[in-house]
């Protein structure tokens, strides 16, 4: 099947070097005005001026999708979520409203342990059922490749559960997040050791997952405990990721620099050492302002310091029920624009190729080049400033993962 994506206002292809993007180069878009993008067999074959691809297409042939006045992008990667993860924490919400704080929460039954104990109960098949809704939601809002984490399971089946769930899905890249927070049933040492010792050999072995990741906060892990687990991820051949600095300053940061993780995630409270440390390693800062926002706090992460100092920086939603309940890319790039100062054109490529490197994923998708798979995006849009200007809305006309429409 072929299909022409035709003269859309505005054609951002993101196409540039290979590697993440940093600096001046993560606001360079490859903007065509005038574009079209030629799609077979759900891989690129063309992508850019109209009057060269239209001439390559058999229009007779050609299913064509018309983007006249419109703009069109990649699809989001949305390279940080927490899928699988059961019901929202409604009561937690209503409590922060009123002013309790995280422990006050967790003492009441919520929190991190809530999800926990739902995920144990809930069956694989409503788990799926769940997961199949939220990937539709994100979809619709233009997200065609996401990363999902584990971590509401802790124990081996509600763990290999839901990796399984994510990895039934072929846009879904599962992470092992078996170290969120330590079980009920164990302390964190022994919980630590238990993982190095039978849970990441086997998510290695079974293929289950192509990234661990570990939370690194207080009440989590410490950077001790992180170094273990994450050695010995890296010793069974799995990618390495951090929540990092999300409510105290750690050094989880550091130690991702430290190990050459993929990405470290969150960094609300990174200072200049960590902003140093990233800029001059291959490690990814991945922003979650979602969560921020969704927890009613002020402290975002210093997204303009991490960018101006050469780091290379993604975005993504941090979907999970207790701080980001969100299905939204487009939001997250307003509130990266407006609250972290990140400027349009930075937070599209952060959300794009950038987020696509977080997650392994480049070759593959994240731009909008020949030979890459077709995950593209129709927005009514005649301008992508008005993708993040324009919040709380959904401006995604048309989204299509492999060439086909999904939404
Ligand atoms: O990325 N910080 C730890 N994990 C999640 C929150 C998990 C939850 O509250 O359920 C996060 O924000
Ligand atoms: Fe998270």
């Amino acid at each position: 099947m072929t299909t022409l994506v035709r003269g859309a206002r505005q054609l951002l292809t993101l196409r540039g070097p290979a590697g993440p993007r940093r600096g001046p180069a993560l606001r360079e878009l490859g903007l065509v005005p005038n574009g079209s993008v030629l799609v077979r067999g759900g891989v690129i074959v063309a992508a850019g001026p109209s009057r060269t691809v239209d001439r390559l297409t058999d229009l007779r042939r050609a299913r064509i999708i018309e983007a006249a006045g419109k703009v069109v992008m990649p699809g989001f990667v949305d390279c940080h979520t927490h899928l699988v993860c059961g019901p929202p924490r409604l009561q937690d919400y209503e409590r922060r409203i009123a002013g309790a704080g995280y422990s006050e929460i967790a003492a009441a039954g919520g929190g991190i342990l809530f999800s926990v104990r739902a995920v144990r109960k809930l069956s694989a098949r409503a788990l799926e059922e769940q997961a199949h809704r939220t990937l539709a939601a994100m979809a619709r809002h233009g997200t065609t490749t996401v990363e999902a984490k584990s971590g509401y399971g802790l124990d081996r089946t509600a763990e290999i559960k839901t990796l399984r769930v994510a990895g039934r899905f072929p846009r879904v890249i599962p992470t092992y997040l078996g170290a969120h927070i330590p079980p009920p049933e164990m302390d964190a040492d022994r919980y630590i050791a238990w993982m190095a010792d039978c849970m990441l050999p086997l998510v290695a072995r079974r293929k289950l997952a192509r990234f661990a990741d570990v939370y690194c906060d207080a009440g989590a892990f410490t950077v001790e405990q992180a170094r273990r687990y994450l050695r010995r991820a890296a010793e069974v051949g799995l990618g390495l990721k951090i929540h990092a600095e999300q409510f105290a300053r750690t050094g989880a940061a550091l130690l991702a620099v430290e190990l050459g993780a993929t990405s470290a995630d969150h960094l609300e409270q990174a200072g200049e050492e960590e902003v140093a440390a990233l800029a001059r390693s291959e490690t990814i800062a991945v922003l979650l302002p979602g969560s921020v926002f969704h927890l009613g706090l002020s402290r975002y992460a210093p997204a303009r310091a991490l960018i101006d100092a050469g780091a290379a920086v993604a975005l993504a939603t941090d979907h999970n029920p207790g701080t980001s309940p969100t299905f939204s890319m487009p939001m997250v790039l307003s509130l990266a624009c407006t609250q972290m100062r990140m400027t349009p054109a930075e937070a599209v490529a952060a959300a794009t190729i950038n987020a696509a490197h977080a997650v392994g994923a480049a070759s593959r998708t994240g731009s909008l080049e020949a030979g890459k798979q077709a995950d593209l995006i129709v927005l009514d849009l005649a301008d992508y400033r008005e993708l993040p200007y324009y919040f709380g809305t959904n401006n995604v006309a048309t989204t299509l993962i492999a060439g086909e429409v999904i939404a």
